[in-house]
């Protein structure tokens, strides 16, 4: 049985959900090994919080996490839960948690899951730490969440791709990446890639600026363009945009949706390190008592912070390097 100032646990357990991210499984991993480390037993939730309602468990142990570090997805396997949404949805939840013994459960998820999983700590007698696991970045309390850094590395070597048959062309690309209501991806992967203007929701463009900028770039001798548009941008549709521009300039337009192909494959070095550190230190907090947050990591420090005033909050985006890449991509 682990012990730590006061908290004692038998047994925990361990979920994702929402949209999966490379680097859940080094979480799943940290927070077993770190559990098992302090003598509790580790109870594995399949298909995120739907699995506690279908009673879809496994047994997690040091073993069964072995040779999973580098791999995408998620072991456990994901889902968006309806039944979480609602008090009575939680209140079951907590009963089953409560009837297996559970006392501690690790949600590794985005804004969504904090929700439930905020909701669920407030309400009921569970006790609750969270991850933010998603490739959007758009957590409240963390500098990066896990599966962000991949999922830019992986959206980049498409547009890297793409950039060559643009140039080949002489084409205007505007490659649709994801981020859900946020600009991370979109102008994280836009300054990486040289993209020649970037659409992202925190700040509105109108076509028409946009026309004018690619106009620009054609006038001064450029061969090809990008324009990385983030899914949630308030400025239109990718295909509309893309034959906006098309009319107005008569250049050769083609769009491509990178979807969720940036939810896949290998997690990056940084990931499985961000997915190590934070499944290690949820636990820890845990055992020191924490429940009702989130762990996140700023500045380079682990710190936690509350998981409705993370789910609450807007993390914002570093907008001047919008700026500085007007000057990059001239
Ligand atoms: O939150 C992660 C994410 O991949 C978003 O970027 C995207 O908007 C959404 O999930 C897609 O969800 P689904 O897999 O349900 O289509």
């Amino acid at each position: 049985m682990g012990t730590t100032k006061g908290k004692k646990y038998k047994k925990i357990a361990v979920l994702t959900s929402g949209g999966d991210a490379p680097g859940m499984n080094a979480c799943i991993r940290a927070v077993t090994r770190g559990a098992m480390d302090r003598g509790a037993e580790v109870l594995g939730i399949k298909r995120g919080y739907t699995g506690l309602f279908t009673k879809n468990f496994i047994e997690l142990n040091s073993r069964t996490v072995a040779n999973t570090i580098q791999r995408g997805g998620t072991i456990l396997e994901s889902s968006r839960c309806e039944e979480m949404r609602t008090p009575e949805g939680r209140k079951i939840a907590a009963g089953i948690l409560q009837d297996l013994g559970v006392d501690g459960l690790v949600v590794i998820g985005g804004n969504g899951s904090y929700r439930g999983a905020a909701a669920l700590s407030k309400e009921t007698k569970t006790r609750v730490v969270g991850i933010p696991g998603t490739i959007d970045n758009d957590i409240y309390g963390t500098d990066y969440t896990v599966g962000f850094d991949t999922a830019i590395n992986t959206a980049l070597e498409a547009i890297d791709r793409i950039r060559d048959t643009a140039d080949a062309f002489e084409r205007v690309f505007f490659i649709e990446v994801m981020g859900r209501k946020s600009g991370f991806i979109a102008l994280e992967v836009g300054i990486a890639g040289g993209a020649e203007e970037i659409l992202i929701p925190e700040i509105h463009i109108e076509p028409e600026q946009l026309a004018m900028t690619l106009k620009q770039s054609f006038d001064k001798g450029k061969r090809s363009s990008i324009v990385v548009i983030a899914e949630g941008n308030e400025s239109g549709h990718t295909i509309q945009i893309a034959q906006y521009i098309q009319y107005r300039l008569n250049l050769d337009c083609r769009v491509c949706v990178l979807g969720h192909l940036q939810r896949g494959g290998t997690p990056t070095a940084r990931d499985r390190v961000l997915g190590s550190r934070l499944g290690t230190a949820a636990v820890e907090g845990l055992f020191n008592g924490k429940n009702g947050h989130a762990v996140g990591e700023v500045g380079g420090e682990i710190v936690f912070t509350s998981l409705i005033e993370s789910a609450e909050n807007t993390k914002s985006l570093d907008v001047l390097s919008l700026d500085a890449k007007r000057v990059l991509s001239l």
